[in-house]
């Protein structure tokens, strides 16, 4: 076990959050029972809040961000792991509440890990990370609700970030027509390479709808924006149809009129990816390593260092991250 190991560390000082970077050594560490060596982390838009200090997430201080990691067991005092297992995190409030991915070692409960899924290598759950696992339970919830492929175009907003993207992939791929919405043009050849079918403007669904009802068009909706876009596409599903409601890059607030729920069945679907009891994560792994086709996941995905974090904590933020960025701890 390495001596010291470098780690991203936030700190307060008169309400200010600073990032920095220290060599850290294993006594550092929280409390837990597994010690991971992380070998990959992700960079998720919470992870943008975080780093920079936003929404009063992180309340103690010196804190360790980073929400999700993929790693290697190095020390266990729990039976389901042993030294050498290949696992990895995301959630229970890690890199928020807890220390997190964005140091060469953490310590978890063993409750929190999953194993590696056969079939993904570290960097690809990384890929995948958060972002993608919310977008495997926006699919699964979508199709427990009735959505099948046969039935029409499927909404995607938010389509060129992380969770957007692997969604759009992961609906390809299951042979749905997948239409992305996205505020850049100059994704749209990317959103393409990703099978989406049809393209528009997020402008579009930014407007407030001037009726309670418009035109039905969508056979099911995976939001990550919220707002104004959430309430526009509410009044644009068909009969039955439902939205996973899953993020709030375009904002918290949702105004809307109770009509498409009254008059036409539509199901608004809220999806956390935080507390998944341990069967449905496990659940949830398995299909994303059958259903995501890892081609599109490599084209998708950039690795950075740690040391460019901060950075992209920043970029993520302002909407300027293509797809799912890697942070590349070790190997
Ligand atoms: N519920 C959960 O458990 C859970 C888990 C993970 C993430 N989330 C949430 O899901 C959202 C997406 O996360 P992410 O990691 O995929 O972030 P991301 O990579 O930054 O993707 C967000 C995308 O939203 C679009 N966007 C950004 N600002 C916007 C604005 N003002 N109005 C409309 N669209 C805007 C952009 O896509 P285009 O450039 O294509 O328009 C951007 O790429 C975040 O709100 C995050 O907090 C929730």
């Amino acid at each position: 076990m390495a001596a010291t190991f470098p780690a991203l560390v936030l700190t307060e000082s008169d309400g200010k959050v600073t990032a920095g970077f220290q060599d850290l050594g294993i006594d550092d560490l929280p409390e837990g029972d597994v010690t991971v060596r992380v070998t990959h982390s992700g960079v998720n838009y919470k992870d943008g809040m975080i780093v920079n200090g936003m929404g009063r997430l992180v309340r103690d201080f010196p804190h360790v961000p980073g929400i999700d990691f993929a790693g290697i067991v190095e020390t266990s005092d729990n039976d389901r792991y042993k030294p050498g297992d290949a696992v990895v995190l995301t959630g229970w409030r890690v890199g928020e509440v807890h220390w997190g991915g964005y140091a060469g070692m953490a310590r978890v409960k063993a409750d929190w890990l999953v194993p590696l899924p056969a079939g993904l290598t570290a960097k690809r759950a990384m890929a995948i990370g958060t972002a993608g696992f919310t977008s495997m339970l926006c699919v699964d919830a979508l199709e427990a609700h009735g959505m099948t492929p046969s039935a029409g175009e499927v909404l995607v907003t938010g389509a060129a970030g992380g969770v957007g993207s692997v969604a759009v992939a992961i609906l390809a791929r299951r042979g749905y027509a997948v239409v992305a919405s996205s505020g850049r043009p100059e994704q749209h050849d990317f959103l393409t390479e990703m099978g989406a079918t049809g393209i528009i403007d997020r402008a579009e669904l930014a407007e407030p709808s001037k009726r309670p009802l418009d035109g039905e068009r969508w056979e099911g909706a995976v939001d990550t924006v919220g707002g104004t876009t959430l309430a526009r596409l509410l009044s644009q599903m068909r009969y039955g149809a439902s939205v996973a409601a899953c993020g709030l890059a375009g904002g918290a607030n949702l105004e809307t009129t109770v009509l498409p729920f009254l008059l036409r069945g539509v199901n608004l679907l809220g999806i956390d990816s935080v507390m998944q009891p341990y069967d449905n994560r496990s659940r949830i792994w398995q299909r994303l390593s059958e259903d995501l086709p890892m081609d599109k996941l490599d084209a998708l995905t950039e690795e950075i260092a740690l040391a460019d974090v901060p950075k992209a904590a920043g970029d993520i933020l302002k909407g300027q991250v293509r797809g799912r960025l890697v942070v590349a701890l070790g190997d």
